[in-house]
């Protein structure tokens, strides 16, 4: 076997770690215990950097954890906790005359087990969408949080049902509605700020936890609907927390453009249900179409309907009576449903193969074009 010189010793001090280049190879040492011990450096999940992870003792040694998704290996076996069957590159460690040797070659391979709850997400992860040339799947996404334990009237979920009945009634639509509320669901824990990769698709809270509510959410948005409302209330001028929550969480359908050049969302169509008390309507259409389109939607012309009565339009209970009464939102819906119908059923003749996304990609960031600087330097 051969051994290649990586560090000197003193360069990794007692309880330290460090990355490697073993030619091509990452490899991660760690001195603990005053044991020198080295394992590939990409995690066997998504590649995520071992030698950056929190070394700790538990179960049955001292294990570091990968700071992307929190997958655990053995400093000294490199394999999985007790219960998995993972196993990491490991490498043989020889210290000579104050320097660190390290294998050319892994004295035990890597190895990814079997993880069966990945089957549970497979129809995510391998996009098996469900509209055909011949659907009309309109779906609904009601964002208000009022407690549904205490039912009480939601001017845009109200608006909302009245444009789902309208779709089945007039169009023979599918019809589905998700209240946010009702779902469980984390906050996006920004694993894209960590490196954007660790953004996965599906998401990486998703594979950690495949009853997350927010599974739903994809299944029905990005596999099921040709259309989708989207019905908020207005909350201290924009949209509602749980909608944001909701979006945070969509960071990786937008993700993979930026990564993988691959849009998720084609060919649907999106509309807005926005309703107060007071106003800002027009900010909050604004501001969701400018994330919607991001991620792959089209809207209509008109593509909202808005209620509000003002700022000094404190009686509430009177708003709900002069909504619920409103001819202007019976028709106004109605005709929002048109539109949507209308312009879904036009990209079905006319799909959007040809469509590309101008977003920043990965591959023209500023370190990427380092490497197409670099290259174009070394030709002249
Ligand atoms: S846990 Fe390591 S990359 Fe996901």
């Amino acid at each position: 076997m051969n051994y290649i010189e990586v560090l000197p010793l003193d360069k990794l001090p007692e309880g330290s770690q460090k990355v490697v280049a073993l030619g091509v190879v990452k490899i991660a040492l760690f001195h603990f215990n005053g044991e020198i011990t080295a394992m590939a450096n990409a995690c066997l999940h998504k590649a995520g950097p071992l030698a950056l992870g929190l070394v700790e003792k538990k179960y049955d040694g001292l294990y570091v954890t990968c700071p992307w998704h929190g997958w655990e290996y053995n400093i000294k076996t490199g394999s999985a906790p007790p219960g998995y069957h993972d196993q990491q590159a490991l490498y043989e460690v020889k210290v000579e005359n104050g320097k660190i040797f390290v294998s050319e070659k892994p004295i035990v391979k890597a190895k990814h087990a079997e993880h069966p709850e990945k089957k549970l997400l497979e129809d995510l992860e391998k996009l098996k969408y469900q509209t055909t040339p011949g659907s009309c799947n309109v779906l609904g996404i009601s964002s208000t949080n009022m407690n549904g334990a205490i039912p009480r009237y939601s001017t845009s979920e109200a608006a909302l049902e009245k444009a789902l009945e309208y779709a089945k009634s007039k169009y023979g639509a599918a019809t589905k509605m998700i209240k946010l509320r009702d779902l469980e669901f984390r906050h996006c824990e920004g694993y894209y700020s960590q490196h954007q990769n660790a953004c996965t698709w599906p998401c990486s809270i998703s594979e950690m936890n495949p009853d997350d509510g927010m599974n739903e959410v994809y299944r029905a948005m990005i596999l099921w609907a040709d259309v989708v409302l989207f019905a908020t209330p207005i909350r201290w001028g924009t949209a509602s927390s749980l909608y944001f929550k909701m979006v945070e969480r969509l960071n990786c359908v937008q993700n993979q453009i930026t990564i993988k050049d691959r849009i998720l969302i084609k060919d649907k169509v999106a509309s807005l249900i926005i309703t107060g008390g007071q106003d800002n309507i027009q900010a909050v259409a604004a501001q969701m179409m400018v994330f919607l389109t991001d991620i792959g939607f089209t809207f209509p012309p008109f593509s909202f309907v808005g209620w509000s009565r003002g700022w000094s339009a404190e009686d509430m209970d009177r708003n709900i009576q002069l909504f619920a009464k409103s001819t202007y939102i019976d028709r106004s819906v109605k005709e929002l449903v048109d539109n949507t119908v209308r312009l879904s059923g036009l990209l079905k003749q006319h799909p959007s193969n040809t469509f590309n996304a101008p977003l920043p990609k990965i591959s023209e960031s500023p370190s990427g074009m380092e490497e197409e600087i670099k290259k174009s330097n070394s030709s002249v």
